[in-house]
């Protein structure tokens, strides 16, 4: 089931805006890999490329809130770190169960469930902060 990106997800900061959506594609790739049972091969692939985006993005966005003195920066910050803890499990998981039922609900769980929550509450705070600095 596919996700879709809302406006009221922006936190507006571009950079951040558009990584946010390109992680909504990210996860529908997924998403996709799984429920059309392309394979482990595929589903891994996807879920390196959603990985490396993730890396790439926790990093950008972890540097903007330390340049402007976020106070809930180590909070944050530890909030990533467990879900690429988590996330990393994913692969063990494929690796031992192929595409099944419970390795689908489990991407949905950490994937869906974890990463729009966030954007949509912990990013969003993180936004509404740099707007009032303003
Ligand atoms: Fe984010
Ligand atoms: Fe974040």
């Amino acid at each position: 089931m596919a996700i879709e990106w809302r406006k009221s997800y922006e936190i507006g900061v571009e950079k951040i805006d558009s990584q946010h959506k390109e992680l909504f594609i990210k996860i529908n790739n997924l998403l996709e890999a799984c429920s059309t049972h392309k394979g482990k091969e595929e589903v891994l692939s996807t879920i390196d490329f959603l990985g490396d985006y993730v890396i790439t993005h926790f990093s950008d966005e972890e540097k903007l809130q330390k340049d402007n003195e976020y106070p809930d920066y180590k909070d944050h910050k530890s909030a990533h770190e467990r879900f690429v803890k988590d996330y990393e499990k994913l692969k063990e998981k494929l690796d031992e169960e192929g595409i099944s039922l419970n390795f689908v609900m489990t991407v949905n769980k950490v994937v869906v469930d974890w990463l729009v929550k966030h954007i949509a509450s912990a990013d969003r705070a993180f936004g509404t902060f740099l707007k009032s600095k303003v």
